[in-house]
């Protein structure tokens, strides 16, 4: 059973509501969060709840709850839910407001907390890799909407995830306007060249993935060369092998993009990647599981 922090309140998903009012509903005026919890640890915690109060921010979006309130709402979700492992939904609104799209007359954002499953991806798809199309739809540009906002406005994204399933892929890949690639509908993408792992740069228009900065620690760890480049389509068909990141689907390896088959799927440097993904996150549970129990 899927279950909700609402304001303060631990309640039964399904009877969790918000004001038809709300602004978050009538404009995707808010920001959010998707987090990963195994073995009753959140992990990276910190970067999440940080990257929540920046795209506040940057919103001038008043968070109603201290950052040590959010861990500890938090908490209580994970221990309420039936499950050790899942994902939770962490979502700030500009909260109830007049009927207009200006938010001076907010008074109070709202924040609730979901838990959920986590079965986005089929076990197929994470073993025999993801089919991916290049959408027609464009990423809002970065001097539309700074890419590093975390924002409720999904819906180019969504418009891009159509066209993927009217192609029957598994995910689409967003350009910019210069026609440069930036992300997926809900990932990061990386390709690796001659052992090199490149993905696009933030100013780019990619959202400044966790996962993908984990990424770049174990690749440095590793000593495998990672750099944010600028891609190109030619570069993703052309690449060695390809993969996305997300806190949802972890690493999902790329099998085809646009009826071209890669060169490795899945390839080396992902599973060595891959690997070192699942022990970072079996030490730092580990870790915050100490931490926690000793505080
Ligand atoms: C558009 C977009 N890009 C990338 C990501 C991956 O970010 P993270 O690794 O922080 O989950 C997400 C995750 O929700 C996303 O929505």
């Amino acid at each position: 059973m899927s279950i909700c922090w609402l304001d303060g309140k631990l309640v039964s998903a399904d009877k969790a509501k918000i004001s038809v009012f709300d602004h978050g509903l009538l404009y995707g005026d808010g920001v959010f969060e998707g987090i990963r919890f195994y073995q009753r640890q959140a992990f990276r915690l910190e970067d999440h709840l940080q990257r929540l109060k920046y795209s506040a921010l940057a919103i001038g979006l008043n968070i109603p709850y201290s950052m040590p309130e959010l861990e500890s709402a938090i908490y209580q979700v994970i221990h309420a839910f039936a499950e050790t492992d899942g994902y939770l939904r962490l979502v700030i609104t500009r909260g109830i407001g007049p009927l207009g799209i200006n938010p001076a007359q907010c008074q109070r954002g709202s924040a609730f907390i979901l838990a959920d499953q986590t079965n986005f991806i089929s076990e197929q798809v994470k073993q025999n890799g993801a089919k991916l199309i290049i959408a027609s739809t464009r990423r809002l540009s970065p001097d539309g909407l700074d890419p590093r906002i975390k924002s409720l406005n999904y819906l180019n994204h969504i418009l891009a995830r159509v066209e993927a399933n009217h192609a029957g892929a598994d995910e689409a890949i967003l350009l910019n306007a210069q026609g440069h690639v930036t992300e997926g509908s809900a990932d990061n993408i990386f390709i690796i060249r001659n052992g090199v792992i490149l993905t696009p740069p933030v100013s780019d228009g990619a959202l400044q993935g966790i996962t993908r900065e984990t990424i770049f620690e174990l690749a440095n760890k590793l000593e495998i060369e990672c750099h944010a480049r600028t891609l190109a389509p030619y570069d993703l068909y052309t690449a060695d092998e390809c993969f996305l990141s997300g806190t949802a689907m972890e690493l999902i390896p790329v099998a085809e993009i646009d009826g071209r088959r890669l060169a490795f799927c899945p390839g080396e440097v992902f599973q060595t990647l891959l690997q070192a993904y699942k022990a970072r996150v079996y030490s730092e549970v580990e870790y915050t599981s100490q931490r926690r129990a000793a505080s």
